[in-house]
């Protein structure tokens, strides 16, 4: 079994990253010198023609071209706000032009380092910070849920995700389609992400997180100067994967991955062992074999990838970092009940510097995450207690099936719980606060000065 896997990613030796490539950093720098060339003739022109210090008014002015009120905006139709030119796709042939491309699973495309490269020396836009882009991938089935409170929570759980993402400036994808037929429940992300490396050739890293998984920690970023020499990273244990043989070493929820080649030939093996190969029942029966403590005899992804760690170890399993210095995918049920001591906690740390409590626009918000980080480290005000977990992970709970894996109400008041405590982290930039997590009809204006996480009006 372990020869067959070899076989098919056997052509894995340039493990070169597009982290790796060349920068590009003559085409960047001519950017940057268009933009600022273009900043500073503004500026020229401003001072050759206006006799007083420029006040807010004249600034305005100056962005608008004269006679024509919409001339500002034709910039912002062809460059995002992140400077990328979403207008510009030259006609020199790429990947996509070739026929035999496929976005099925099944069909690994090859070399697909160098084509993801020559297509970035085409966008040099989108060369530029390429190697930190993460690309955000989350969905749910395409029918409604069994349970109706599951499409609510669903929305609610994705209004969460691009939450995050607008944040961060990532981007998102919501898929709600199967893209191979036989391939739903937790096979159902290998053909999307299969899909996305090729849609998303600007994103080094594509991030899958579970429906169920939410952001509670609003300003963490991936580290990702730390996964350099590796191409997936996924939460786990190393001893559960290697000493217990663990199906539950890891958690296949939440994880992601580097856009390159090894991660194409990773992917179809790893789907090798899913619904839609004639092998099935036989890898449910290895898996279960294999697993110290699997009982439930279908072949899963988790345990998949767990044996691709053990079995693997030199193709794949080096290659594959395992995390637990944070929650990647935290347990709900060891964390719900902390929700208010860590609001608290916050409250107590804002209290304590002035520039934490200063309101500002969203798309600041990491600068006052690094004064929070920092404000964490020194402990200004600090009396213990906890720290934001970054994602909590709703496993077991299945509000779409309706088969829940613990009581509906613990589920539901958890979930309702991490939605409200997430969502204030957001809501404080929109000037409003839950005060009561149980409750997310109850919200007050936050006043100047005071911390958003203060309970008393
Ligand atoms: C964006 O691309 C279009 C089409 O190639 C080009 O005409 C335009 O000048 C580019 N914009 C910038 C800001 O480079
Ligand atoms: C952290 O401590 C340093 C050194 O005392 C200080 O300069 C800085 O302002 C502090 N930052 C925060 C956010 O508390
Ligand atoms: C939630 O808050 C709203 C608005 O303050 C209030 O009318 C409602 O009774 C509260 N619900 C519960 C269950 O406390």
């Amino acid at each position: 079994m372990g020869r067959a896997i070899a076989t098919v990613a056997s052509d894995h030796k340039k493990h070169a990253t597009v982290a790796k490539i060349e920068k590009l950093i003559g085409s960047s720098k001519a950017i940057f010198i268009g933009v600022a060339g273009v900043a500073l003739l503004v500026l020229l022109l401003f001072f050759s023609t206006s006799t007083s210090f420029p006040n807010m008014f004249d600034v305005s002015k100056m962005t608008v071209l004269p006679g024509k009120d919409g001339g500002a905006t034709k910039d912002c139709a062809t460059v995002s706000d992140q400077g990328l030119n979403l207008s510009h796709d030259p006609a020199d042939k790429t990947f996509y032009d070739d026929p035999a491309l496929s976005y099925e699973i099944g069909n690994p495309v090859t070399n697909w380092d160098d084509k993801r490269r020559e297509w970035l020396k085409l966008h040099p836009s989108f060369a530029t910070g390429a190697e930190d882009r993460v690309f955000v991938v989350t969905g749910s089935q395409p029918s409604p849920c069994k349970d109706p409170i599951g499409d609510h929570l669903n929305l609610r759980f994705f209004k969460n995700k691009v939450d995050y993402c607008r944040i961060h400036g990532y981007d998102i994808f919501y898929s709600n389609a199967f893209l191979h037929p036989k391939m739903g429940s937790w096979w159902v992300k290998m053909p999307v992400l299969r899909a996305t490396m090729l849609a998303h050739p600007e994103a080094e890293w594509i991030f899958w997180v579970d429906s169920d998984a939410i952001f509670t920690d609003m300003d963490f970023k991936l580290p990702l100067k730390k996964y350099k020499d590796h191409n997936l990273v996924v939460p786990g244990y190393y001893d559960k994967v290697y000493e217990k043989k663990s199906w539950g070493g890891v958690n296949a929820g939440v994880f992601f991955i580097r856009n390159c080649q090894w991660s194409m030939e990773f992917l179809e093996v790893w789907a090798g062992m899913g619904p839609q190969t004639p092998n099935y029942e036989k890898w449910g029966e290895i898996l279960t074999s294999t697993m110290s403590d699997k009982t439930d005899p279908e072949s899963d992804d988790q345990s998949a990838l767990v044996y691709l760690l053990l079995e693997e170890k030199e193709t794949f399993g080096n290659k594959i970092y395992i995390e637990n210095q944070y929650d990647l995918s935290g347990y709900w049920v060891d964390i719900v009940n902390s929700f208010d001591s860590i609001t608290d906690n916050y409250a107590r740390i804002e209290k304590g510097v002035t520039e934490l409590r200063r309101r500002h626009a969203e798309k600041v918000s990491e600068h006052y995450a690094a004064v929070m980080r920092e404000a964490f480290v020194n402990k200004s005000g600090y009396a213990g207690g906890g720290k934001r977990e970054f994602i909590t992970h709703f496993t077991a709970c299945r509000p779409c099936s309706g088969q829940w894996g613990y009581t509906e109400e613990q589920c539901l008041n958890g979930m309702e719980k991490a939605l409200n405590f997430a969502d204030n982290q957001v809501l404080r930039n929109y000037g409003f606060v839950r005060p009561d997590l149980l409750n997310a009809s109850f919200l007050y204006a936050l006043p100047f000065g005071v911390s958003s996480y203060n309970k008393e009006k």
